[in-house]
């Protein structure tokens, strides 16, 4: 199976933060990919933007060691490289004065192209940037904005920048990532739930007992303590990438795949989910790696902080408020040094209500897993008759879509979340961009939880490097008769 590509509208991209992290681990290696897959024109545009006073050719220098350092793709034959990095440009600029501006106003002048902006840099900088646009004449009503998280620390903080990004863009130009929207699975799951008639019928409480969904890391803080000390895992993971997932699972069908119909659906979920009570969260703080505490210190000396009280993983139980999810508890889990790399979302459907094959057969349970990375692909667990004479013994057996064995290695080649996200910016779909709206319902829904345990004074549990978490995570399952789905490569 070979997949298709459309070739985007020609465009103009100017990254603010072209030099930083983000921009040469991901955007960068991901629009080479997209050049090389022939869905880059060739006359678009990359332009970089920041601090640093360096020529064009050292940008491009810069850029090329970038895509060695973090992948081309199958696609990229040599000396393809070369002619991206003629598609490079690179304007030295102060976010906050005005050197550079004018130059930016130049090259971006007499543009009959896509003009976007991708806002790569700390969000106390969005503001200045989006004023700077408009005093500069570039935020006509044509451009688009990109803006990554953090999208605030908090309902207050979201509103305003959602303010201050509304004086000068409308809120169909901003495109508010997060990432986790991007995966490949991630939309495999929608078109699993609305294109097959077979799940929605049973996608509801009165069939699913629970659903569970794990994104463990087995990294740790690294190099960002300073900004994940201030963050935690509640506001780095969940209240963004693990709530979009909630809600795509959680979501009524919309009357279409576009963006306010899609986006409605989401809000309506968040705003449908109950506080959580304190006995309902756990929050951990990994240990160092014995015999290896040098290079892999314990959290609080990670971040240099020793007294810090901010988790570096939650696990948490919650309702989704409605007709379709009443009685369905919702359990959701994140955390860093933890056992292994594996984001997972299971629906665990309930016990058939009568065994007709007797108790000694056992009782099987259906789980639908979704898996996002690694490995991504989508099982359901069945159950049959164990094979060969001797009786009715029942086994689970996976019904097993690995893409990559599904549809081959063409069709199943998966596409980075941030390639696929900036060509959907290009072609202007904001379908998988968060609306402004559903951010301040996610802080809204967050808020009280952070507040609760900050108020009561909580710290995290301590919990082993390569683990499942604190122990009080299991117990809390435990005490509903319940068990987290194991932690799995
Ligand atoms: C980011 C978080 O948004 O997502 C990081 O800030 C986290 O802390 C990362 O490591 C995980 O993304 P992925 O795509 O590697 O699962």
């Amino acid at each position: 199976m070979v997949s298709r590509v459309i070739p985007v509208d020609p465009f103009d991209l100017v990254i603010f933060g072209g030099t930083g992290d983000l921009a040469r681990r991901k955007i960068l290696p991901g629009l080479f990919r997209r050049y090389c897959a022939g869905q880059m024109p060739d006359d678009a545009r990359v332009i970089g933007a920041a601090r640093s006073e360096i020529a064009r050719d050292g940008y491009r220098e810069m850029v090329a060691e970038a895509i060695r350092e973090f992948g081309g793709g199958p696609a990229c034959e040599d000396g393809t490289l070369d002619a991206f990095l003629e598609r490079l440009e690179y304007v030295a600029i102060d976010a906050r004065g005005e050197a550079g501006w004018t130059e930016l106003q130049a090259l971006m002048a007499a543009s009959d192209r896509v003009e976007a902006y991708y806002f790569s840099v700390a969000p106390s900088l969005f503001g200045d940037l989006a004023e700077r646009l408009q005093s500069y004449g570039m935020a006509d009503d044509a451009a688009r904005i990109v803006v990554e998280k953090p999208f605030g620390r908090d309902l207050a903080s979201a509103r305003e920048l959602n303010r201050t990004l509304a004086k000068y863009f409308h809120e169909t130009q901003i495109y508010r990532i997060d990432h986790y929207l991007g995966k490949e699975t991630v939309q495999n799951l929608m078109a699993v739930r609305f294109g097959n008639m077979l799940f929605e019928p049973l996608w509801n409480s009165q069939y699913v007992d629970h659903i569970q969904i794990t994104v463990a890391e087995t990294v740790g803080v690294g190099g960002r303590g300073e900004y994940y000390d201030k963050s935690g895992a509640m506001r780095d993971m969940v209240q963004n990438h693990l709530m979009q997932l909630l809600c795509l699972i959680a979501m009524e069908p919309p009357a279409r795949f576009d963006p306010d119909a899609v986006r409605d659906e989401k809000l309506k979920v968040i705003r449908a989910l109950e506080p959580v009570e304190p006995h309902h969260i756990v929050r951990g703080q990994y240990e160092a790696e014995p015999g290896d505490e040098e290079n892999h210190p314990d959290y609080r000396t990670a971040v240099g902080n020793p007294r810090s009280r901010t988790e570096s993983f939650i696990a948490l139980k919650t309702h989704v408020a409605n007709w379709r999810w009443a009685g369905t508890p919702f359990y959701l889990r994140t955390g860093k040094r933890m056992v292994a790399r594996s984001s997972e979302i299971s629906v665990i459907f309930k016990d058939t209500p009568h065994s007709i094959f007797g108790e000694e057969a056992g009782r099987h349970r259906n789980v639908l897993s979704i898996r996002l990375q690694p490995n991504e692909g989508i099982t359901l667990g069945v159950t049959i008759k164990e094979p060969g004479p001797g009786g009715m013994r029942l086994i689970d057996v996976p019904l097993d879509m690995t893409f990559a064995d599904a549809l081959g290695p063409e069709g199943g080649e998966s596409v980075d979340a941030y390639e696929r996200l900036v060509m959907d910016v290009i072609r202007g779909n904001q379908t998988l961009f968060m609306r402004g709206d559903e951010v301040e319902a996610a802080w809204g829904w967050t808020d009280p939880i952070i507040e609760g345990w900050t108020k009561r004074g909580e710290a995290p549990k301590p919990y082993a490097s390569h683990s499942e978490g604190p122990d009080a995570s299991e117990q809390m399952m435990a005490r509903d008769h319940r068990k987290w789905r194991k932690v799995e490569p």
